[in-house]
């Protein structure tokens, strides 16, 4: 019995003082997209009309059906004890935003915001770079016409680096915003500006590629070659120049860097002309020794006296010009002053045994060298 009249009371209260409800309260969309609302009331009634910013959209009468406009929309959800409408707003638009109202008979009200977001462009301005390793580069994205303000941040290959925040120019609700970074070139990189409101999923990106590119500069040993006193100090500067990044330095004396093919080369050649020399030198005393046999004594003393007036210096600088295998020449003062029609050599004279021993026992040193710069 009691249960009953409770049960009837709460029917009473429940009939005087409706359920009206709007959902959801304060939807953010973009422009271009739809905004889509329920309204409700229990207990149901026949009537329901829709206003955004107090102007008439939609219009539900006893079953009937009127639109403001095509891009306005209802859909029944009523039961038999609930009222339920939705509407669909397809195409949002910046006039849009403002007030939705639901409104029932008898003037029962109920008010949604709705609020338009704009998705503008994003550039970063100058395009890809290429820049010397270790130096710095700044990179400006410019975002265009968003609103509200946007979130714009900086990643660097995939991590965030940067997030910009009161970079903005505001044209009543559309913002402009300009940020920068400044990268110090390490590795090659992709480098992304992303720009987002809210009731964006992902990001606007704009992507520009860092590429880094590394110096090969120059390597001079200062003042060149040395010749100093055994015992002597000497220094040696060594100077690079135009490397990036900073180039690791070192130095090494008698170490494995010279010993390449280029010594190899030197080497062999210089032995071949060596051994060639060598040789022809000693045709040269043979066919001598041969031709000195059948001379008339005439003819030796007039050689004789040649010889005596020409310097013996053709044979003996000859023979310390070939005898290294640096044939530089510079150790030949006497070498151009000699006419090439004079080369004549006397066999018994001591000066021409000194020079064969002299040829020989260099050309042994040469093969001693040869030997140690092979194995
Ligand atoms: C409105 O209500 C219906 C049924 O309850 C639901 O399917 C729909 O998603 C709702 N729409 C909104 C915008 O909440
Ligand atoms: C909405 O649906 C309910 C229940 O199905 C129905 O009684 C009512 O007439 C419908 N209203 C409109 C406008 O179609
Ligand atoms: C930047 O480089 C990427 C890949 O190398 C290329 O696809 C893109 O077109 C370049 N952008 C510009 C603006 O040159
Ligand atoms: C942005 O600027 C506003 C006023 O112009 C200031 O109140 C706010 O603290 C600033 N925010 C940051 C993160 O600098
Ligand atoms: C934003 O940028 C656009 C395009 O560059 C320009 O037309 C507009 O005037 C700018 N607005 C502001 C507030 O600077
Ligand atoms: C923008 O950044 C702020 C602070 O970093 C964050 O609270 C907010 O959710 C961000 N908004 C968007 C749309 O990502
Ligand atoms: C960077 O990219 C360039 C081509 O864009 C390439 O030549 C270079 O080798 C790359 N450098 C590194 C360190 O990967
Ligand atoms: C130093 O001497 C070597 C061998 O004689 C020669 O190849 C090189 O060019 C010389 N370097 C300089 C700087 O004179
Ligand atoms: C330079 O030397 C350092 C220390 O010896 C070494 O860790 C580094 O890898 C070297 N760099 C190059 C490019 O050789």
């Amino acid at each position: 019995m009691a249960v009953f009249r409770l049960a009837l009371i709460l029917l009473v209260i429940g009939g005087a003082a409706a359920q009206v409800q709007l959902e959801p309260q304060n939807v953010a969309v973009l422009l271009g997209s739809q905004a889509l609302f329920n309204c409700s009331r229990t207990p149901a009634v026949s009537s329901i009309t829709w206003m955004l910013n107090k102007v008439f959209v939609v219009s539900i009468q006893a079953g009937s059906i009127s639109v403001s406009g095509p891009r306005f929309s209802v859909k029944n959800y009523s039961a038999s004890e609930i009222l339920k409408t939705e509407l669909t707003i397809s195409n949002v638009q910046r006039s849009d935003a403002g007030e939705v109202t639901c409104l029932f008979l008898g003037n029962e009200a109920v008010v949604s915001r709705l609020s338009v977001q704009e998705r503008g462009s994003v550039a970063i301005t100058g395009g890809n770079r290429t820049v010397i390793q270790g130096a710095q580069t700044e990179f400006q994205c410019q975002a265009f016409g968003w609103s509200p303000e946007p979130n714009v941040s900086w990643s660097v290959n995939g991590v965030v680096v940067k997030i910009c925040t009161n970079s903005s120019v505001s044209q009543g609700n559309v913002f402009n915003t300009s940020c920068t970074l400044t990268v110090t070139a390490a590795i090659n990189s992709s480098v992304q500006c992303l720009v987002k409101v809210s009731t964006m999923s992902s990001p606007e990106i704009s992507t520009v590629f860092l590429s880094v590119v590394y110096l090969r500069g120059s390597v001079a040993i200062k003042g060149g070659n040395r010749t100093v006193i055994q015992g002597a100090q000497t220094e040696f500067q060594c100077q690079a120049f135009g490397w990036s990044p900073e180039p690791n330095v070192s130095w090494s004396v008698n170490g494995p860097k010279p010993r390449d093919y280029t010594i190899l080369i030197a080497v062999t050649v210089a032995f071949s002309a060596a051994a060639l020399l060598f040789l022809l030198i000693f045709g040269i005393i043979f066919f001598c020794r041969r031709r000195k046999k059948e001379k008339s004594g005439y003819e030796e003393e007039v050689r004789r006296a040649r010889l005596q007036s020409q310097p013996m210096a053709t044979i003996t600088s000859d023979a310390r010009n070939n005898g290294g295998y640096v044939t530089d020449g510079r150790y030949d003062p006497s070498k151009k002053d000699v006419p090439a029609e004079d080369f004549d050599i006397d066999m018994r004279a001591p000066e021409t045994e000194k020079a064969a021993v002299a040829i020989q026992s260099q050309f042994r040193k040469f093969q001693k060298k040869k030997h140690v710069v092979k194995s």
